[in-house]
């Protein structure tokens, strides 16, 4: 059985991934500085800024395990304004570069991360190129916290130059949600400007968990970022009136249906067979 170290295995994202990588018959080991609410077994307590505490995470710890075969790096202070922005760079640059380096030091070259779908330019007080925006723009970075997430994805290349035989996979998620969030949805649709800030998407966790482990699947090597998203928006007005409200000055690449995502994930469906199957208007 193959064996993944998921780093924040105890926070939202990392507690629907640890779950969806056991059922999908991974051994997983959750790195984090505090325990799931899960209680998943193993667990390290863990500080990924200290890179001594990195590199023994992802050799071995004692009897507990011995070497891992791949390495899902989702710990993060994971939005802007939770703490201080240097302590938001403090922490998710270290342990990113730490878990980075240690894989290196471990011989791991399968490696799924976390990015976000702030790169694209959120809160988009500045507006996107085009709608749906997708990858194939240059990050565009508004906080601190998406400042972070664009260095990772640009250090990523060069942890992949070095090594050519690394597979890297960022994830640029959206917004996380759970069941339990869906009941606030439908009064999103009474004030658009409420859910603006990122096209009005949102990931639901286990299709996030889904792209995490198509990531730790695909094949192939280097460095590919995708955009992660549901299928739809928050919205119960249809996504080509909101464009039309909202953005009508905008290029649209191509026409959009229904209730669409404005965060384009062709690319995920395409080279990660990504084919996300939750949707909020199912639960509410
Ligand atoms: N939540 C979202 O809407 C969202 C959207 C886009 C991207 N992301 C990214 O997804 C990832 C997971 O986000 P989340 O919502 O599950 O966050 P979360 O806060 O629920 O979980 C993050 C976990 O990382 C751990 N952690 C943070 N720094 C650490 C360190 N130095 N050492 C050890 N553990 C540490 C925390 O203890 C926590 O359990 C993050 O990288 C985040 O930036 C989240």
């Amino acid at each position: 059985m193959a064996r993944a170290a998921v780093t924040g295995g105890s926070g939202k994202l990392g507690r629907a991934v640890v779950r969806h990588l056991v059922e999908h018959g991974w051994d997983v080991v959750n790195l984090d500085r505090r325990p799931s609410p899960d209680g998943h077994d193993p667990y390290s307590q863990i500080d990924l800024t200290d890179y001594g505490q990195a590199v023994e995470a992802l050799t071995r710890i004692d009897d507990r395990y011995d070497g891992v075969d791949a390495l899902v790096h989702l710990a993060a202070i994971p939005a802007p304004g939770l703490q201080p922005n240097s302590a938001v760079f403090r922490n998710n640059m270290l342990a990113s570069y730490n878990v980075f380096a240690a894989a290196r030091l471990a011989g791991i070259d399968n490696i799924v991360w976390a990015s976000s779908e702030t790169v694209l330019g959120l809160p988009f007080e500045t507006p996107p190129p085009y709608l749906p925006v997708d990858e194939e723009y240059a990050p565009r970075p508004e906080s601190t916290y998406s400042l972070v997430k664009t260095m990772e994805e640009t250090m990523v290349d060069q942890f992949c130059r070095w090594n050519p035989d690394l597979k890297a996979t960022g994830l640029r998620f959206s917004n996380v949600m759970y069941p339990e969030d869906y009941a606030k949805f439908p009064s999103f649709n009474d004030d658009p400007a409420l859910r603006q800030w990122n096209l009005w998407s949102y990931i639901d966790a286990r299709d996030g968990a889904l792209a995490v482990r198509l990531g730790l699947e695909r094949e192939g090597t280097g460095k590919e970022v995708f955009v992660i998203a549901s299928p739809d928006t928050v919205m119960t007005t249809p996504t080509a009136d909101l464009v039309a409200a909202h953005y009508p000055d905008l290029e649209l690449k191509r026409p959009v249906s229904g209730h669409e995502t404005l965060l384009s994930i062709d690319k995920a469906r395409r080279l990660l067979g990504y084919d996300p199957n939750h949707t909020w208007r199912d639960h509410v």
